[in-house]
């Protein structure tokens, strides 16, 4: 059961609709190879921003093993992170111990081409030190491949409504603090609506028939991106595409 719906938007997004999480981390694991192979044969390596959450665990641990691990070039592979919370990189709110424990660290890659936001430190220092890096990494352009989630509230990365990120407009990497997160008060470090619509391909995976209302409202409801964040995100000349679990797309069986 795969469905494509290509919505009415300056750059239409394409949205396929898989039956299971298993075949979503499968039909993600082949999309994001594609994407590695293209990108290295042409430029030499490829920059892939990582989402946090526990969506996103599964394709993780598909990748880390054959037939998947052996169909990326790792060595040509740098990461980034679409946000982090501001924990400890051990600390079990982590989004980096969970990308290390289920992929970084089964793949071979070296520490200089994972690019850690640092949730342990200052988080506006943090920022500070991965706008900079971003800005000397990509200059005016983006990742190749960047991997975003949704929260039930319209949230992506860290860009929750209401906070004072949605209206940054210059730089990449910003810290707030937020009231309500999905992991409760908490500070966050996250991409930028400015930069996430500089890369060249935004993945979108969602999961599970709690995120089906909020699909639906932000996939065929009303622009209204102070209140649904995940509508900021369009890329500029990049391509946007919304990888769904038939339960997500609201078509899960009755
Ligand atoms: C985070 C993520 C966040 C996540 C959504 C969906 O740090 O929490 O970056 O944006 O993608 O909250 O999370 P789930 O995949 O756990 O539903």
């Amino acid at each position: 059961m795969e469905k494509t719906l290509v919505m009415s938007a300056s750059s239409p997004p394409i949205v396929r609709v898989l039956p299971d999480p298993q075949r979503l981390a499968e039909a993600a694991a082949e999309y994001l190879i594609e994407s590695a192979h293209r990108a290295i044969s042409t430029q030499g390596g490829f920059s892939l921003g990582l989402a946090g959450g526990s969506t996103p665990k599964m394709l993780y641990q598909l990748l880390s093993e054959e037939p998947y691990r052996g169909r990326v070039d790792w060595s040509a592979v740098e990461v980034f992170f679409g946000d982090e919370r501001c924990v400890p990189p051990d600390h079990p709110d982590s989004n980096y111990r969970m990308a290390y424990e289920s992929l970084l660290s089964r793949v071979g890659l070296g520490v200089d081409r994972i690019h850690q936001m640092k949730g342990e430190i200052d988080p506006e220092q943090a920022a500070r030190e991965y706008d900079a890096l971003l800005e000397s990494r990509f200059g005016a352009e983006g990742l190749d491949l960047l991997l975003l989630g949704l929260g039930e509230d319209g949230h992506t990365a860290s860009l929750f409504p209401g906070t004072p990120a949605l209206h940054e407009t210059t730089r990449r990497c910003v810290a707030q603090f937020v009231p309500n997160s999905t992991t409760g008060p908490s500070w966050r470090l996250t991409l930028t609506a400015p930069f996430i619509n500089r890369c060249r391909e935004v993945l979108m995976l969602v999961a599970g028939a709690k995120k089906a209302s909020v699909v639906d409202r932000v996939l065929t409801g009303p622009n209204d991106p102070d209140h649904l964040p995940v509508q900021r995100v369009a890329p500029e000349s990049g391509r946007l595409i919304w990888m769904l679990d038939a339960a997500a797309a609201g078509m899960s069986e009755p």
